[in-house]
């Protein structure tokens, strides 16, 4: 008897900026505690999987060369811990995993985890596994701290390793300009860093998240200007000192703030409107102090399949 193979199913998945990033000391088991609040963006990753007797993971787009395509890829560990997590053959799930990437590489905006995300929401229609949105959420957390979040989507606040999360409320939708770096940052070697310059002298540490929730729920982008904070900012100045000199540059183009998003080093830049945020794009992509730019607004839905694909 012939099985039927099921169509490939593509999964769009967003990026994150983080609003307020508040890290706490590090922890026994090495990670920090975190107190964040997430917001997914439109610049997007878009990530296929199917059935194929050649597993395995392909990476197009946006710094292809530059993610792995072997056991350490993100999406390929979530195929795997969710092969496990429903008793499939997990060594080597015959699955091909095809990437088209949006989000920058070892950017600070969870491009690894969103493939991860996607690859486990893509693969549970796969599967037609019937597996609830809770469930996922852990296997999810299992494979990376920030994984749960792209995978909801939305704008969240993140505690524990950043997996723990509370929908918070936003009212209107928020313009960002995005300053890709040249090169990625190894994300444990910022936190590192943090460490050591914390051992050295405290540097500030941000504000309280709570002046943060008021402004997302009034949807006044000057009023969440003024809060943006990043623990993980001056760590990854002190790693990239260039990334002031982009931050600056944002700001006079014409942005309300800018932040370096999560680990960086790509740069955010909230802008009052659609606009606004086309004019600092294009000033900034001038100013000769990034690679690339885009622009993108948030918040946005978290992992979605967006239609099957008859091709082999
Ligand atoms: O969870 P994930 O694998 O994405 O984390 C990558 C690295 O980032 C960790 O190995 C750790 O060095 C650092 N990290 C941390 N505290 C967190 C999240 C990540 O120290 N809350």
């Amino acid at each position: 008897m012939l099985a039927v193979v099921p169509p490939p199913v593509t999964v769009r998945v967003p990026s994150k900026v983080n609003l307020h990033l508040a890290v706490g000391d590090v922890r026994p088991d090495g990670y920090h505690e975190l107190n964040t609040v997430f917001q997914a963006l439109s610049l997007t990753d878009e990530v296929t999987v199917a059935v194929t007797d050649e597993p395995g993971v392909e990476v197009v787009g946006e710094g292809q060369d530059e993610v792995p395509t072997g056991p350490s890829n993100l999406a390929w560990q979530a195929v795997q811990a969710l092969a496990e997590h429903v008793g499939k053959d997990h060594t080597e799930p015959k699955i091909r995993v095809v990437i088209r990437k949006g989000i920058p590489v070892a950017g600070g905006m969870a491009g690894g985890s969103a493939d991860a995300a996607a690859a486990l929401v893509g693969l549970a229609a796969l599967w037609r596994l019937d597996i609830g949105r809770d469930e996922l959420l852990t296997v999810a957390a299992k494979v990376g701290s920030d994984v749960p979040f792209v995978l909801q989507g939305g704008t969240a606040l993140g505690t524990g390793r950043g997996e723990n999360l509370i929908p918070v409320l936003t009212r209107h939708t928020f313009h960002w300009v995005i300053a890709f770096d040249r090169r990625g940052l190894s994300t444990p070697k910022v936190f590192e860093e943090l460490d050591r310059l914390r051992a050295e002298g405290d540097p500030p540490r941000i504000g309280a998240v709570e002046p943060v929730l008021e402004a997302l729920a009034s949807g006044d982008p000057r009023q969440l200007a003024l809060l943006l904070g990043n623990d993980l900012q001056s760590a990854a100045i002190s790693l990239r000192p260039g990334l002031r000199r982009t931050l600056r540059a944002g700001v006079n183009a014409g942005a309300l703030a800018g932040t370096v998003s999560g680990s960086g080093p790509t740069c955010a830049f909230l802008c009052a409107d659609g606009e606004s945020a086309l004019r600092v794009a294009a000033e900034l992509a001038g100013a000769g102090v990034c690679r690339t730019v885009r622009v993108a607004h948030g918040p946005v839905p978290g992992a979605r399949v967006i239609g099957g694909d008859e091709s082999p």
